[in-house]
């Protein structure tokens, strides 16, 4: 494939997505600041990929292969060879609009500029930009190699020739799009946020076990993981910065956050990335 695609931010969702581009053929950019932020995104695609491997699904030489075609760099000016970039920093509107505004002076004209946002505004990103109808959301899910959808998010300017170039770009990474408008939470977060957050407030007015609400929800809907689990995965970092962009984006009391995960980010409990969050890892 012609097309160069890079990825900013070498972390867990950026490094599944440069693994998903590089296995479906494409040539990839993987930045970051850090060389160790690099090494560590690239051995966890290699982690995710041996799983495939170890259960015969990829042969060792692809692997390399796949491997072979991420490049690594600390050097932003590279992004210039790139006509897609995935944008998945760290979830902070400054941050994100000055990484649109050097993306923005980086890459050649006709790139397209997604952000892998879970909640930021698709339309600000875009006027930080001088291209804002090529400004697009594409919202993976974690684990990227597993999760087969993207949402994409049309800002206001988001062209529908952009869009249909990100639907392609999708279904050449073996996932399915489907799109929404720029609104506080998109459709994912809107959804399954206050439902993180209903859990949690029945294990704050002890309604039930942390075993029970997750069995509760595993076993009688069918949930992969329950509740507060998934908040341990995702991170209550980030659970609590969406709840907040709900409750001040759509300025409703009912997506208020529970003062319980309030407290448990202010104690630094994170979920699986600090060791503790619901559960102990
Ligand atoms: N890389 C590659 N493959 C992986 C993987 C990874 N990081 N993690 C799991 N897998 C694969 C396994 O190899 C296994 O494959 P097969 O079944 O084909 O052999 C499969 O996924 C299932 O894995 P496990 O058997 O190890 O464990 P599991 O059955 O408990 O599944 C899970 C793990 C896929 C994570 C599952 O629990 C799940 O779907 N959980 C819910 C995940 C979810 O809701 N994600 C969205 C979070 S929200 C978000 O990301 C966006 C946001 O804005 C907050």
């Amino acid at each position: 494939m012609d097309d160069v695609v890079g990825v900013v931010g070498a972390g867990t969702m950026g490094n599944g997505i440069a693994q998903v581009a590089a296995r479906a053929g494409y040539n990839v950019i993987m930045n970051d600041v850090r060389d160790e932020f690099l090494d560590r995104g690239l051995s966890a695609i290699d982690k995710s990929l041996q799983r495939d491997v170890d259960k015969e699904r990829l042969d060792a030489a692809s692997k390399q292969a796949i491997i072979g075609r991420i490049r690594r760099t600390t050097d932003f000016g590279v992004l210039k060879e790139a006509s897609f970039v995935v944008e998945a920093v760290v979830e902070d509107l400054g941050v994100k609009t000055q990484v649109f505004k050097m993306l923005d002076e980086v890459t050649p004209s006709h790139a397209i500029l997604a952000s892998n946002t879970s909640s930021i505004s698709i339309t600000k990103l875009a006027a930080a930009t001088k291209r804002p109808d090529k400004v697009i959301g594409m919202h993976f899910m974690n684990p990227v190699p597993v999760m087969k959808l993207v949402e994409v998010i049309r800002g206001m300017a988001t062209s529908d020739e952009t869009y249909e170039r990100v639907r392609t770009l999708s279904e050449q990474l073996g996932k399915t799009a489907l799109d929404c408008q720029d609104s506080p939470g998109f459709v994912s977060n809107r959804v399954l946020m206050p439902m993180i957050n209903e859990a949690v407030f029945a294990l704050y007015e002890g309604v039930a076990s942390r075993e029970s609400i997750d069995g509760i929800m595993k076993l009688g809907m069918n949930h992969p993981m329950g509740p507060l689990t998934l908040a341990d995965f995702i991170g209550l970092d980030v659970c609590l910065a969406i709840m907040n962009v709900l409750y001040e984006g759509l300025g409703d009391p009912k997506y208020r956050p529970c003062p319980l995960l309030k407290r448990y980010v202010d104690a630094g409990w994170l979920g699986r990335k600090s060791g503790r969050g619901f559960y102990e890892y």
